[in-house]
C-alpha cells in the first residue's frame, strides 16, 4: 500500500474494492467529469494550462502546453493516447495505480480527451501486465455501463470511445512514436520528430500522448483548481507524484509526495536502508537518469534541482543500493537491458549498447583492460546526442556517472582481475 503525504493519486488504494466504479463513486469520483462537461473546453485546457502540471512519463514536459500545441480543427479526428506502457527499470507506479484506481485514469483521459475535441481515446498499456489489462477493460465496461463513455456522456452532448490496447512487451514501445507505429499495427519502432505527434499523431493525425500519472492528476486539477494544484511542490514543479523506492530499504513502494522532497524525507517514509547498512547509490528516476551517491540525499527532487545535481528527475524510480552492491555489476546489469531492448533502427545505440555489453563482460569476468574503461567513455560520447531517440541517451546514464563516482571500483576490476564483491574473485584480492 502506498504511504502519502499528498493524498490524491494513491488516495484510494486502500479502499475496499478500490478498482470498482462503486467504490470509485462513492470515494467523489466522476465528479469533476462533470463540473469538467459543465465548463466549455478551452477552459479546462486552461486550468490544466495554469497547474503547472508537467509530464510524469520522465520528461516533464507541461502539459498544457503539449494539449495547446494542437492545430485548430480541421473536422477529421484527433486523437488522445495514455502512454501505459511502464517499462523503465525501477518504474513502478503507473501499475500499481491502474490497478487499484483504474477509474481515476479513465475519469481523466475523459476529462482531457473532452478539453482536445477528441473522440476516440486510447490506453496503450503493456503486454506483459495482462491483470492490468483485464482490470483497464473492465473499467471502461463498467464506465460504459453507466453512460460515462459511448454517446451523450452524462446529457452533455459530447461523445467519446475508449479502446484499450495491449503491447507485445517492446520497451522501445514506451517511446510515444513507437508506441504510434505499434498501436497501427506496425512493428515499432520511433519515428522522426519533428513532426510531433501533436501535430502528425496516431494515423498521421493531431494527436495528445500522456503518460498514466499526468491523465491522473487532471481530475484533481480540475475539481480543486490550478491554485490548488500549484500549492504543493516547487514553483516551477508544481503539484505532488508518485515515487517509487526499491532495492535495500526498509520498506519498498509507493509514495506520493510533493515534488520537491528529498530521498532523506523518503527514506524516512520508507523505514530507512535495511538494518545494519548504507547507502552507496541511487538512481533518482529509473536507470536512464545518471546515478547519485549518499552525497545527494539532500538534492530536492524536482526537475530543476535534480538536474542542477547533475541527473534527472524522469520517472521517480528510486532504486537504492547500499554498500554490499557491485556498482559495475549493476550497470552491467541495465547494459544488457538496454543492449536488448535497443530496437536496432539507429546506429549508435544499436551498436553503442552491443559494445558497452562486451567490455561489461570482460569486465565482470576479469578480462577487463585500463583502455577498456576509456573505451566505455567513448562509446557514451558517440552514442549521446547521436540516438534516433531517447533509449541510446539513456544507456549512457548509469555508464558515465557510475564511472564519475566510483571509478576506483571498475580499477579495481582490471587490476584485480574480476569483481572484488563476488567472493570466488575476492580470494584474490586478499
Ligand atoms: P522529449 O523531451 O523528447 O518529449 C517529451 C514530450 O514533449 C513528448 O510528448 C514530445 O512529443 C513533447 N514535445 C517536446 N518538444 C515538443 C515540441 N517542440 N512540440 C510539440 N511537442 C513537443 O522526451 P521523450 O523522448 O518523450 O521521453 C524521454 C523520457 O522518457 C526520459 O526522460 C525518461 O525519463 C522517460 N522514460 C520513461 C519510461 C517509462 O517507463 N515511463 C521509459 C523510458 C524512458
Amino acid at each position: 500500500m502506498a504511504t502519502t503525504l499528498t493524498p490524491v493519486l494513491t488516495d484510494r488504494w486502500a479502499n475496499e474494492r478500490s478498482w470498482t466504479l462503486d467504490a470509485y463513486r462513492k470515494a467523489g469520483g466522476y465528479e469533476a467529469l462533470r463540473s469538467a462537461l459543465a465548463m466549455a473546453p478551452g477552459d479546462v485546457l486552461t486550468a490544466v494550462k495554469d497547474s503547472g502540471l508537467r509530464g510524469r512519463g520522465g520528461a516533464g514536459f507541461p502539459t498544457g502546453m503539449k494539449w495547446g500545441f494542437l492545430p485548430a480543427p480541421d473536422g477529421g479526428p484527433r486523437y488522445l493516447v495514455v502512454n501505459a506502457d511502464e517499462s523503465e527499470p525501477g518504474t513502478c507506479k503507473d501499475i500499481p495505480l491502474m490497478m487499484a484506481d483504474p477509474h481515476l485514469l479513465v475519469e481523466g483521459a475523459i476529462i482531457t480527451s473532452y478539453a482536445i475535441g477528441c473522440h476516440h481515446a486510447f490506453i496503450y498499456v503493456r503486454g506483459e501486465v495482462l491483470h492490468v489489462y483485464r482490470r483497464l477493460l473492465a473499467a471502461v465496461a463498467e464506465a460504459r455501463e453507466a453512460g460515462l463513455l459511448g454517446s451523450d456522456i452524462l446529457g452533455s452532448g459530447y461523445d467519446l470511445e475508449l479502446t484499450v490496447h495491449a503491447g507485445a512487451g517492446a520497451y522501445i514501445c514506451g517511446e510515444e512514436t513507437a508506441l504510434l507505429d505499434s498501436l497501427e499495427g506496425r512493428r515499432g519502432q520511433p519515428r522522426l520528430k519533428p513532426p510531433f505527434p501533436a501535430v502528425a499523431g496516431l494515423y498521421g493525425r493531431p494527436t495528445v500522448i500522456n503518460n498514466v500519472e499526468t491523465i491522473a492528476s487532471v481530475p484533481s486539477i480540475v475539481a480543486n483548481g490550478a491554485d490548488w494544484f500549484r500549492s504543493m511542490g516547487t514553483e516551477r514543479s508544481a503539484g505532488f507524484g508518485i515515487f517509487s523506492l526499491s532495492g535495500h530499504v526498509a520498506r519498498p513502494g509507493q509514495y506520493e509526495a510533493p515534488l520537491g522532497i528529498t530521498l532523506r524525507e523518503l527514506l524516512e517514509m520508507a523505514g530507512g536502508m535495511r538494518e545494519g547498512h548504507e547507502l552507496k547509490f541511487w538512481t533518482p528516476g529509473g536507470s536512464s537518469t545518471p546515478i547519485f551517491t549518499a552525497e545527494h540525499l539532500d538534492v530536492p527532487l524536482d526537475y530543476e534541482s535534480v538536474g542542477a545535481a547533475g541527473s534527472m528527475l524522469g520517472t521517480r524510480a528510486l532504486q537504492i543500493f547500499d554498500e554490499t552492491t557491485c556498482v559495475v555489476r549493476a550497470v552491467a546489469r541495465w547494459t544488457d537491458f538496454y543492449a536488448h531492448e535497443s530496437c536496432g533502427k539507429c546506429t549508435p545505440c544499436r551498436e553503442g549498447t552491443f559494445w558497452m555489453k562486451g567490455i561489461y563482460q570482460r569486465l565482470e569476468s576479469g578480462q577487463g583492460t585500463a583502455e577498456d574503461l576509456e573505451t566505455l567513455l567513448d562509446v557514451c560520447d558517440n552514442i549521446l546526442g547521436r540516438a534516433f531517440c531517447a533509449l541510446g541517451d539513456g544507456a549512457t546514464s548509469p555508464v558515465t556517472s557510475s564511472l564519475q563516482h566510483f571509478r576506483a571500483e571498475y580499477e579495481a576490476h582490471v587490476t584485480g582481475g574480476g569483481c572484488p564483491f563476488d567472493p570466488v574473485a575476492a580470494a584474490r584480492f586478499e
